[in-house]
């Protein structure tokens, strides 16, 4: 019999499993327990380049929610109550809202949702690989779009409090859209903060050859399934050299890459919590 990609990693991690001992209820915490663990990882940027307007300026990050893979409407209900809260400033989402876009039955609710969230220095998004796999591309635009979403694909937006600048600019998919790094980054400027959003954390690599000051990703999940000696079950393309927190690449450009929300492949998170991402900034 042929053994699918699927069953060899869900075999491998019963096996591993099994060999820590951490049979029944080991099996169920990760099922079960830590999927819905919802965590909240904080930062400060601390920077010469950060202009004092945005002193205390508050930004939230989430990413990889597949929707449609053991993750539902009331959970993204939920995800949404607590971002809420942050009462964030700028609210950007680094990719992957739904797992299967062709087999997923859309619902007003998710634009409903994202609309609920509110950010007066705008509210952006880029690509992940799920969004564009299986015909997502235009789907996904509308419903992030009526949910009050900016796209930034291959653009940079330059984000604006009375007289003072940061950059914001985001790239599309690595792995499936078309990304134009040159071509967008070139736009950033040496004596401007910018944040880089790409879904791929193991293109900060290149990133780092522009003047970018922090990149965020999400695509990793962390690995997913972690286990203590072994480290990560799962690091899939252009996740395998950077995979979770924070990373300095160069001098000058820092990568912070996010757990992410959902789960993909596997249903199971363990030791490696889903998270969303509080970036506070700090002028000199
Ligand atoms: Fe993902």
């Amino acid at each position: 019999m042929l053994i699918t990609r699927r069953s060899f990693i869900k075999k491998m991690l019963y096996s591993v499993l099994g060999f820590l001992g951490l049979s029944g209820g080991g099996y169920y915490y990760a099922r079960y327990i830590e999927p819905d663990m919802l965590t909240t990882q904080q930062y400060t940027w601390k920077h010469p380049k950060i202009p004092e307007a945005f002193n205390q300026i508050k930004i939230v990050q989430f990413s990889d929610i597949h929707l449609g893979f053991h993750y539902s409407i009331d959970q993204f209900h939920n995800l949404i109550q607590k971002i809420k809260q942050e009462e964030a400033d700028l609210i950007l989402f680094t990719g992957d809202l739904v797992d299967e876009p062709q087999k997923y039955h859309f619902n007003a609710k998710i634009p409903s949702l994202l609309n609920e969230l509110d950010a007066p220095l705008g509210k952006y998004w880029i690509y992940g690989n799920h969004d564009h796999g299986g015909y997502g591309t235009e789907k996904l635009q509308e419903v992030m779009s009526n949910g009050g979403f900016t796209l930034l694909k291959n653009e940079v937006k330059e984000i604006t409090i009375t007289d003072s600048s940061i950059m914001l600019a985001g790239l599309d998919d690595i792995m499936l859209g078309s990304p134009n790094i040159g071509g967008t980054l070139n736009q950033l400027k040496e004596n401007i903060f910018s944040i880089v959003l790409v879904h791929e954390p193991d293109i900060a690599d290149r990133v780092k050859d522009y003047h970018a000051d922090v990149q965020l990703s999400g695509h990793s999940h962390g690995g997913q399934v972690r286990i203590p000696l072994l480290g990560s079950m799962i690091t899939p393309p252009y996740a395998e050299k950077y995979v979770d927190g924070k990373h300095l690449i160069s001098d000058t450009l820092t990568l912070y890459i996010s757990r992410g929300v959902g789960t993909t492949r596997m249903p199971y998170r363990f030791l490696c919590r889903p998270e969303y991402t509080v970036y506070t900034m700090q002028s000199n």
